[in-house]
């Protein structure tokens, strides 16, 4: 919190999308948390703004119709490699649709990879009120496996017109996978009649080794080895993507992607988000991934009353609003902020410039010791200001 910021007592977190309203702008992502209707039941029960099942389909495609083992590969850092390649069919979620429809959080996830099938499925669903499908053509190890129909404009668009030209009445939003040309496809999307986005999947898929064998470390049981990837390492990616879709979209964005903390969930809403969906922090959460997700809720309201907003969507598009479209070519200097300064060195030690940066000795009591910047040796990399966890340095243009 900056020392100008005033702090509110009551904030909305509620959103407005696709004609709906949603209590607060977190969504459980679709995969294994919910595929059966006793899970989805336990997220209904917790206090996200949405939930969406496991992603379904009209039937199993050949081969299919249970996952490979092992699927699922927990690693460090907080990110999973997936090899999950099935969700039950509309048979098994059919009973459950009146009542899941009623509560006006739940999103159905359908594959939109047999365009017939998908079809099909929003057809049936379509006479039930639910606020929008989001039809998954982005599975990254499927895409791999089958063709990667997140980046073929031709199946996107007869998709989305398919389902467009029958009179689906409920919102359709895309859900896109990471790539080069992710902003021109979902402008396609949009333009064939998509009513959001929502971008990413899983990333590549990847491998990975296991250094003491030199083979693949947990093979996924999928030729090949490969899984999503999934969870923090893929967060800057997603946010770049929810950032430039925001820029030149003009349909709704929802962000996805390694989000994993209230600083994420706020982040990918300044970059334009509508919402977010959380998917690989809640799993590893296990079986307290309700109140994995309950406190990040908490956590959401806390920060926007802590930094002065009284609204959530006072921060939305914050950051589209003020990126430059310059690069900064005039070096800028690090100013401290002797306040904040706890003199713990780490601005001095991750400098590469001799000179540029010291600590001198403090004569009043605290901190002892403080870091001064030469101007003739300092290049403005901005490396220190980025280390410092007290944010006591900062970037300035020089007097001169
Ligand atoms: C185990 C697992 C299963 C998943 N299953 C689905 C799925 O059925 N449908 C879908 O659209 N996305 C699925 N995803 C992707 C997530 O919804 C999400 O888009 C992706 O993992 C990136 O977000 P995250 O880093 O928060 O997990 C799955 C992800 C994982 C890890
Ligand atoms: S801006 Fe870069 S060069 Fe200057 S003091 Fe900081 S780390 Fe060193
Ligand atoms: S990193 Fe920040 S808190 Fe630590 S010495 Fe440098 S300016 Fe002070």
């Amino acid at each position: 919190m900056s020392s100008e910021t005033t702090p509110v007592t009551k904030t909305d977190l509620s959103i407005e999308l696709l004609g709906r309203k949603f209590n607060n702008p977190i969504i459980l992502g679709s995969g294994t948390l919910g595929d059966s209707i006793e899970r989805v039941n336990l997220f209904l029960a917790s206090k996200i703004g949405g939930v969406i099942p496991r992603t379904t389909r009209l039937h199993y495609a050949p081969g299919r119709d249970h996952h490979p083992s092992p699927h699922l590969d927990v690693m460090s850092g907080g990110n999973m490699r997936n090899a999950e390649w099935t969700g039950a069919t509309i048979d098994y979620w059919r009973p459950f649709l009146g009542k899941l429809s009623e509560n006006g959080r739940t999103i159905i996830s359908i594959s939109g990879r047999d365009i017939n099938g998908c079809l099909a499925v929003c057809q049936e669903l379509d006479r039930f009120n639910f606020p929008f499908f989001e039809i998954n053509i982005s599975c990254a190890h499927s895409n791999d496996a089958h063709g990667f129909i997140t980046r073929n404009w031709e199946h996107i668009t007869t998709l989305v017109r398919t389902l467009k030209d029958v009179g689906i009445k409920t919102p359709l939003a895309l859900k896109f996978g990471h790539s080069d040309y992710i902003v021109s496809l979902a402008l396609a999307a949009q333009e064939a009649g998509a009513d959001a986005i929502v971008a990413i999947n899983t990333l590549c898929p990847v491998i990975d080794f296991d250094i003491s064998s030199g083979k693949p470390n947990f093979t996924l049981g999928i030729a090949g080895g490969k899984g999503g990837l999934s969870g923090k390492a893929i967060f800057n990616i997603a946010l770049t993507d929810v950032f430039d879709l925001s820029k030149h979209l003009t349909i709704p964005v929802i962000g996805c992607g390694g989000i994993s903390s209230v600083e994420d969930v706020i982040k990918m809403i300044m970059a334009g988000a509508s919402m977010v969906e959380v998917y690989t922090a809640a799993h590893l959460h296990g079986k307290k991934a309700p109140e994995f997700l309950n406190k990040l809720v908490g956590d959401v309201d806390k920060w926007l009353a802590e930094h002065g907003y009284s609204n959530i969507s006072q921060i939305q598009g914050l950051a589209l609003k003020s990126v430059s479209q310059n690069n900064q070519i005039i070096p800028l200097l690090p100013k401290l902020n002797k306040d904040l300064c706890t003199g713990c060195n780490k601005c001095v030690n991750i400098c590469l410039e001799d000179g540029a940066i010291s600590m001198i000795n403090n004569s009043q009591k605290k901190p002892k010791q403080f870091p001064k910047i030469d101007p003739n040796h300092c290049i403005g990399c901005g490396a220190c200001v980025s280390v410092c966890p007290k944010d006591a340095i900062f970037l300035e243009a020089p007097l001169s």
